[in-house]
């Protein structure tokens, strides 16, 4: 049997209807950036979220980094952020002049919050949480260190939109809990365009007006008053995602549906027992669970790449987010740390693989895999 990693056509075939009227409109319309469609999508994942203001960008590395941008910082001010994660968590605070400093991860993947007071210094300004694989950060901590220590969050949550947090006995949105949040609707993202994409979520005016500045080269309607760049989302984009977000809650809770059924056939295969596999932790606060979105179904297996081949020689894709924590890529070398600072991280990253889980995935599908994990290791 073969098992692609993800099929994006089947998410086409679901919304063809109203994706192809979209792109029609914009066709007819000749109006390619920004606009009318960008601020219906900006309207739309606004109230989504729960939040007062959006503004569409390029990419959620642009997001993140016109976020950044916008809080008015020193050059080398420190922003606290976690090494599992896309490199562009970080290397936007490079490029917005600011230093990134790590903290390792906890068992669910996340920055352990138990880990960050300790390197909050006198230059500390901001925490990016990232809700790394659908789930999110704790953000009760984390809030209750923005408050204590006077700092500002931005949400990372590139491969977390829809999920939900119990925070202050409401359930919040992701992107709807710090200063500002950032989303990415890169193609394989929950919610995709049909190229790059992102958006900042903030319910502060004023960093509202400075992104939508910083969007478009720094103009504010009279004049270029700030150093901007152009981060400007598509009008295809803004129409293709207006589409698919009709569908985006039922995908979300067919990932969920995947994931009960895969964590099913692992607890009865035997493999946990013989702790050669690891389910992803499910987060509870008190008896509310976290809404986990599943971008990634990530579990932690022993001798992950020979697995890994034998899968693929049996039809079977998988992924590994990630193989190497940030502190040890060669672009952050000058910030100076090295082997075993954050050993969790170091240490998961050996062990990490990514199961297919999009929707559309079959069970017979998720049945083969399970068979195929199970007669690797009793080889
Ligand atoms: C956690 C995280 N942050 C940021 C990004 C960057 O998103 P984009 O590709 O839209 O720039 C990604 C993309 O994979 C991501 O996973």
């Amino acid at each position: 049997m073969k098992v692609p990693f993800l099929d994006l056509k089947l998410q086409y075939e679901e919304a063809k209807e109203e994706i192809d009227k979209g792109i029609s409109d914009v066709l007819e319309s000749q109006q390619f950036i920004l606009g009318k469609k960008v601020e219906q999508l900006e309207k739309r994942i606004a109230d989504y979220c729960g939040c007062r203001y959006a503004v569409g960008v390029s990419s959620c590395s642009d997001a993140l980094l016109v976020s950044l941008l916008s809080l008015n910082l020193k050059e080398g001010d420190e922003v606290i952020t976690t090494p599992f994660t896309f490199v562009s968590t970080a290397s936007a605070i490079i490029h917005a002049g600011l230093k990134p400093v790590f903290v390792d991860i906890d068992e669910s993947y996340n920055i352990d919050v138990e880990r960050v007071e300790d390197v909050i210094s006198t230059k500390t300004r901001v925490i990016i949480p990232v809700h790394l694989f659908g789930q999110c950060a704790s953000m009760m901590e984390i809030s209750q260190l923005k408050e204590k220590y006077h700092l500002r969050v931005i949400e990372d949550s590139a491969q977390a939109i829809g999920a939900e947090y119990p925070l202050n006995g409401k359930v919040k949105k992701t992107c709807s809990m710090g200063d500002a949040g950032c989303l990415s609707f890169y193609p394989t993202k929950n919610l995709g365009g049909f190229g790059n994409g992102g958006m900042v979520l903030t319910d502060d005016a004023e960093i509202y007006e400075k992104i939508k500045m910083l969007r478009s080269h720094g103009y504010d309607g009279k004049c270029y008053k700030v150093l901007g760049w152009n981060f400007r989302l598509d009008a295809l984009q803004a129409s293709v995602l207006l589409a698919k977000i009709n569908f985006l809650d039922k995908w979300n809770r067919i990932r969920r549906e995947n994931a009960r059924y895969y964590e099913n056939l692992f607890y009865d295969s035997g493999l946990l027992e013989k702790e050669v596999v690891k389910l992803p932790l499910t987060l509870y606060r008190g008896k509310v669970e976290n809404y986990h979105t599943y971008h990634q179904f990530v579990i932690r297996v022993k001798e992950r790449d020979a697995l890994r081949r034998f899968l693929y020689e049996r039809g079977i894709e998988t992924a590994v987010y990630y193989p190497f924590p940030l502190h040890l890529q060669p672009c952050f070398s000058s910030l100076g740390y090295s082997k075993g600072d954050f050993p969790v991280a170091e240490q998961i990253c050996q062990e990490v693989l990514a199961l297919a889980i999009y929707p559309g995935l079959k069970r017979e599908m998720q049945d083969y895999i399970v068979e195929q994990i199970k007669n690797f290791y009793n080889r």
